[in-house]
């Protein structure tokens, strides 16, 4: 089985070498607990080292925002975008479509199918291997929540399997047992990594769990982690 790189060092021996090629991950979390940051270093990682472009569906904040936020890990987007290795398909402006002088529009009223459409094209122009779509409770909230949104979000993971593209999906975990909020995120996933924030001796800490990834085998446990200046999300596995 071909693999993909995580690009946080240490979790790719966790799970058998990385992500099985062309799989869905759902980052879970709550608000604060790295899942963007997961995501990016994804992004960033694929770029950089890899030779892969990537595609960042940001729903939460504004592409202007995200670049700053991560320039403060040392990674810039920015740039990555002007070389063509990255498109940005900023659903969160008022005026969606992707980033930047792009011809890329999704029109006034959001439809998830303009969405798809936009990813496949956006992946065939830079020649995408890894996708973010960061959050799917932010895009069920622009959708609305109905049986519409199951097709839809059936549609984009179709879409995401015929072309190959690795891609992470991040969502809220209210309920740790349940792990996503509509089921149907779990249902499509191939894979679960769960980011938590720990109150430890009245410190907050920071842990990592993977809770599934189909064909591997892999540690239940959960991995201390923190997120440093310049670096990203660094992981503390016990050798
Ligand atoms: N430049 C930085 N250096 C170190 N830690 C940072 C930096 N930027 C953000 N963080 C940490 O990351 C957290 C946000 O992570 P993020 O991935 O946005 O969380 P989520 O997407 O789960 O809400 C912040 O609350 C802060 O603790
Ligand atoms: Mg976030």
């Amino acid at each position: 089985m071909e693999r993909v790189t995580t690009g946080i060092p240490g979790l790719d021996t966790i799970i058998g070498g990385g992500y099985p090629r062309g799989t869905n991950v759902l980052i879970c979390g709550s608000s604060g607990t790295g899942k963007t940051i997961f995501c990016t270093q994804f992004l960033e990682e694929g770029i950089v080292e890899k030779n892969e472009p990537g595609i960042f569906i940001t729903l939460e904040e504004r592409t202007a925002d995200l670049q700053d936020e991560m320039l403060g890990l040392g990674w810039d987007l920015a740039e990555h975008q002007r070389n063509g290795n990255l498109m940005i398909i900023d659903a969160a402006s008022p005026r969606i479509g992707a980033s930047e002088g792009s011809e890329l529009r999704i029109g006034s009223n959001f439809e998830i199918d303009a969405l798809v459409l936009d990813i496949h094209r956006a992946a065939t122009r830079i020649g995408a291997k890894r996708l973010v779509l960061d959050s799917i409770p932010a895009l069920m909230l622009k959708v609305g929540e109905s049986e519409e949104f199951r097709g839809a979000l059936f549609r984009l993971s179709a879409l995401l399997l015929e072309i190959g593209l690795t891609s992470l999906m991040t969502t809220e975990s209210i309920d740790p047992f349940l792990v996503s909020r509509y089921g149907i995120e779990e249902f499509l996933a191939r894979g679960i990594i769960v980011l938590s924030l720990e109150e430890e001796v009245s410190d907050l800490k920071r842990f990592l769990r993977v809770r599934k990834m189909r064909g591997t085998s892999h540690s239940l446990k959960n991995i201390p982690f923190e997120i440093v200046k310049e670096k990203g999300i660094v992981l503390y596995v016990a050798k």
